[in-house]
C-alpha cells in the first residue's frame, strides 16, 4: 500500500516536472498551436458577446403599459356607459356545482353586479339540470350552457390514440405535472386552439376567463373590456410564472421554427422570452442540431416563463386571426398535446409574445385573483377607497398602503408571498421604462408596486 503511494508520488512528481520545464520553455508544437488558437478563442468570445448584446432589449421611450384604475371609481359611472362586445367564459364539469358558484357569486359581487356581462358555461358532457339551475340563477347576466362538440375536444384522426394513452401512462410515471390525466391533455388542447372557434363564442369580440374555485379580492370599478379596447389591448393577465419544464420539452423549438419558416421576425417580445446562450456559435448550432429541450433552432433557451391562462381577458379576433390558427395547426399536428403535455398557458404566452406588439399586452396589476397555490393582491390605494359610495357598500377591506393601487382589495391570507416575480420582470421588460435595478429586485420592488398590506 505504502509502496504504491510512494511510487504514484513519485510518478506525479516527474509530470509536474516536465509541465514545468515545459511552460519555461515552450517546445516548438505548442507554440505554434498557440498561434492559431489565440485568433480562434479571440473569435468565439466576440462572437459569444455579440450574439449576447443582440438579445438586448431597448428601453421604450415611455411606459407602454399602465394600470387602467390606480383607485376606486364609481362603478355606476362606468356602468352607464356602453358595454363591450364581450362575456364571460368558464369550462366546468358537473360536479363543480359547488366551486363554480362560489367563483360566480364571488365576480359578481366584485364586478359583475354592475356590468351583468353574460356568462358561456362549457362542459365536454351534458349539462347536470341542477348545475343549469343553480348557475343560472347565480349570474346577473344572460348564462348559457353550451356542450363542447366530441370532435373538438377529443383525438384528431392523426394520432394513435392508444399510443397516446402509453405516452401518458409514462408521463405520469416521469412525474409529469397532470401528465396522466387524458382529460387534462384534453382541455389543455381544447383551450389552445378550438375553444376560439365555438359557435357561441362567434358572436363576441371579448371574454373573460373564469375557473371553477378561483376568487377576485378586490372590487374592478371599471369596464376591463372597454378599457381593453379602448387602450388597443389583445391580451390581459395578473401573473407570470415559470412553466413545468418537464411538460412542453419541445414547444418552444416548434413555436421558433414556426416563426423561421413563416419569415416573422424576432421582436423585442419575442426576445423577452429568451435566455441567450453564452456558448460559441458551433456549439450553439450542436445544441440546436441535438434537439436540446426548451432550445430554439438557434442554440437559446427559453427562459420558461409564461401567463398563468386560467385568468385572461383577452381579444378572441387575435386568437381566431390566420396566425394564430396556423400556429396552432403547426403545434397540433406536432402531436405535443399528446405525446408530451403542452399547457394551454405556454402556448398563448408564446403566441402573444410572437405576434403581439408590446403595447398590445396588459397587466392586470390592480385586479385582485387567487388560484390555488398562486395570487396577486394588490394593497389598498391611500385616500383612493371612496369610502362613502353606496353602490361599493360597507363590505370589509384592508387598510390602505403607500403607493398601492388597489380598490377594496381583502387579500384572503396573509402569507407574504405575492405574485410579482422573475417572468412578470422579463416578460415586461420591452414594455417598461421603469426598469428596477439588480439591487430593487433583490428586494422585490418593481416599478408599480403591489405593497402587500
Ligand atoms: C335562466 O333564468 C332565466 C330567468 O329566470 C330564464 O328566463 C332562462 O330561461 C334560464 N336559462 C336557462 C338556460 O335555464
Ligand atoms: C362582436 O364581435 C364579433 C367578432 O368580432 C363580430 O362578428 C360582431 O359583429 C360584433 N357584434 C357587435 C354587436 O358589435
Amino acid at each position: 500500500m505504502a509502496m504504491t503511494a510512494t511510487v504514484l508520488l513519485a510518478r506525479a512528481g516527474r509530470v509536474l516536472a516536465a509541465i514545468v520545464r515545459n511552460l519555461r520553455q515552450p517546445p516548438r508544437r505548442a507554440r505554434v498551436v498557440a498561434k492559431f488558437a489565440l485568433p480562434v478563442v479571440l473569435l468565439c468570445l466576440l462572437d459569444v458577446l455579440l450574439h449576447i448584446l443582440s438579445y438586448r432589449i431597448p428601453r421604450p421611450p415611455q411606459d407602454l403599459d399602465k394600470p387602467f384604475a390606480t383607485q376606486c371609481r364609481d362603478p355606476l359611472v362606468a356602468a352607464s356607459q356602453p358595454r363591450e362586445n364581450a362575456t364571460f367564459v368558464m369550462l366546468a364539469r358537473n360536479s363543480d356545482i359547488e366551486t363554480a358558484r362560489q367563483t360566480i357569486e364571488n365576480i359578481e359581487r366584485q364586478f359583475n353586479q354592475w356590468f351583468h356581462y353574460p356568462v358561456l358555461f362549457i362542459n365536454d358532457v351534458e349539462w347536470d339540470p341542477d348545475f343549469i339551475r343553480v348557475l343560472n340563477t347565480s349570474t346577473s347576466g344572460r348564462a348559457t350552457f353550451h356542450v363542447v362538440p366530441e370532435a373538438d375536444w377529443t383525438y384528431p384522426e392523426w394520432v394513435d390514440s392508444a399510443a397516446a394513452r402509453q405516452s401518458m401512462a409514462r408521463q405520469g410515471m416521469r412525474g409529469v405535472y397532470n401528465g396522466a390525466k387524458e382529460a387534462y391533455h384534453k382541455m389543455c388542447r381544447f383551450y389552445s386552439g378550438s375553444f376560439y372557434k365555438l359557435e357561441p363564442l362567434k358572436q363576441y369580440k371579448w371574454y373573460w376567463r373564469l375557473e371553477p374555485d378561483v376568487r377576485f379580492t378586490c372590487a374592478v370599478t371599471y369596464d376591463p373590456f372597454v378599457e381593453m379596447a379602448r387602450h388597443g389591448k389583445a391580451y390581459g393577465f395578473t401573473i407570470a410564472l415559470w412553466e413545468e419544464p418537464n411538460t412542453c420539452p419541445s414547444l418552444f423549438r416548434a413555436v421558433d421554427d414556426f416563426r423561421v419558416q413563416k419569415q416573422l421576425p424576432a421582436t423585442d417580445m419575442w426576445k423577452a422570452m429568451f435566455v441567450p446562450s453564452w456558448l460559441p456559435w458551433p456549439l450553439r448550432r450542436l445544441r440546436a442540431m441535438f434537439h436540446a429541450e426548451h432550445v430554439s433552432s438557434s442554440g437559446d433557451r427559453w427562459n420558461l416563463c409564461h401567463y398563468w391562462s386560467n385568468f385572461e381577458i383577452a381579444d378572441l379576433d387575435f386568437f381566431r386571426g390566420n396566425l394564430y390558427q396556423e400556429l396552432y395547426q403547426h403545434l397540433d399536428r406536432q402531436g405535443g398535446f399528446w405525446f408530451e403535455r403542452f399547457g394551454d398557458a405556454p402556448v398563448h404566452s408564446l403566441a402573444v409574445h410572437l405576434l403581439l406588439k408590446p403595447e398590445e399586452v396588459h397587466h392586470f396589476s390592480d385586479i385582485g385573483y387567487h388560484h390555488e397555490p398562486f395570487f396577486q393582491c394588490p394593497g389598498n390605494a391611500p385616500g383612493g377607497q371612496l369610502h362613502t359610495n353606496t353602490a361599493l357598500g360597507t363590505g370589509k377591506y384592508s387598510p390602505e398602503s403607500p403607493g398601492a393601487i388597489g380598490c377594496r382589495c381583502e387579500c384572503l391570507d396573509d402569507r407574504r408571498r405575492n405574485n410579482r416575480g422573475i417572468c412578470l420582470n422579463t416578460m415586461q421588460t420591452p414594455l417598461a421604462f421603469h426598469r428596477p435595478t439588480f439591487l430593487q429586485r433583490q428586494r422585490g420592488q418593481y416599478p408599480y408596486t403591489l405593497n402587500i398590506p
